[in-house]
């Protein structure tokens, strides 16, 4: 085939709690990722020339090599010389859906998607660790994309642990349309006013990890509890995020009013979520903000629990 089209999803973070920092700059994490069905879709395409390039008609998505879904590709050359002479360069072309600068990692899931779609293309047979571990290279967030499902993410957020599948849940997500957050401001602004209480010793960090392993949040997952999952939802980036944006933490506030299973900002935001037990709960609460806020720059849009990551569309 010489061209392939991908559905590349969403995430959300159930948990994110900051440790420490790490040797790299980068922080200690540890952090339940989840995936969504609201995703984006991603076309390889042979282009018979020598280079790659990547098209996409939102207007905030770089066409350049800026763009973290060329860089992958870019990665996949320099990785695989021989294939790259083989087949040549790619067309990759971005069909947005997810926002941007949302805390939903929209372009590290194309970044993933182009690791697979060239190794599906240059028919290299890698296996999904080994793609996770190029995708590494690249964001923190791309092996989980490459995964998907439910899983554990520590380490910079790249080492993963899948959990168990949660179904029938859904998800109401809004964002700010004019209003993008930048992780490593959110990290930064962390790191100044909590880093004086970061854990420093390994043994610390290795026995908080255990304790978040062994604590009510996976054990909540592993029951399939929608009630204590969406009552334990935690993020500490929220901390520094709602504060610098007070219409973020108000969405939030309003989200609550409505008594969802739980509500939440998604990673470094501003993206606010709330969980629901159907689809139709999910539907009137979206209804429901809507009338209440009548901002026109929000967007809202309901989402389910999606099982995997990365596939090619059907
Ligand atoms: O890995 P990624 O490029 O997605 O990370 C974006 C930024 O988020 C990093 O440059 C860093 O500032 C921050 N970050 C961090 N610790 C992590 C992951 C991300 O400080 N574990």
């Amino acid at each position: 085939m010489r061209s392939y089209s991908l559905i590349a999803p969403a995430k959300i973070n159930l948990y994110l709690e900051i440790l420490g920092d790490r040797p790299d700059g980068f922080h200690e994490l540890v952090m339940v990722m989840q995936s969504i069905d609201l995703a984006d879709q991603v076309d390889i395409r042979a282009n018979g020339t020598n280079d790659n390039r990547v098209f996409c008609d939102h207007p905030q998505v770089p066409n350049d090599p800026s763009n973290l879904a060329y860089r992958a590709a870019e990665l996949m050359r320099q990785q695989f010389p021989a294939a790259f002479a083989r087949y040549g360069g790619v067309d990759i072309t971005i069909h947005k859906h997810i926002p941007i600068g949302a805390g939903l990692a929209g372009g590290s899931t194309n970044a993933a998607a182009v690791l697979v779609g060239l190794d599906l293309l240059w028919e290299l047979g890698l296996t999904q660790s080994e793609i996770q571990e190029l995708g590494a290279t690249l964001g923190s967030d791309i092996p989980f994309c490459v995964m998907g499902g439910t899983a554990l993410a520590t380490g910079r957020g790249e080492e993963l642990a899948a959990l168990p599948d949660l179904e029938n849940i859904y998800v109401v997500l809004a964002k700010y349309r004019s209003l993008s957050v930048s992780t490593p401001w959110a990290y930064k602004t962390y790191r100044q006013k909590f880093g004086e209480s970061y854990l420093k010793e390994p043994h610390d960090l290795q026995q908080r990890l255990q304790q978040v392993h062994s604590g009510p949040m996976i054990a909540a997952i592993a029951h399939r509890d929608s009630v204590e999952i969406g009552r334990l939802l935690y993020n500490d980036l929220e901390k520094v995020v709602l504060p610098a944006h007070p219409n973020v933490a108000a969405l939030r506030d309003t989200f609550q009013q409505f008594q969802p299973l739980g509500a939440m900002m998604s990673g470094s935001g501003p993206t606010v979520f709330a969980l629901l037990n159907s689809r139709e709960q999910a539907n009137q609460m979206k209804q429901a903000v809507a009338s209440k806020t009548t901002d026109p720059d929000l967007d809202l849009w309901v989402a389910e629990f999606r099982p995997c990551g990365i596939q090619v569309a059907k």
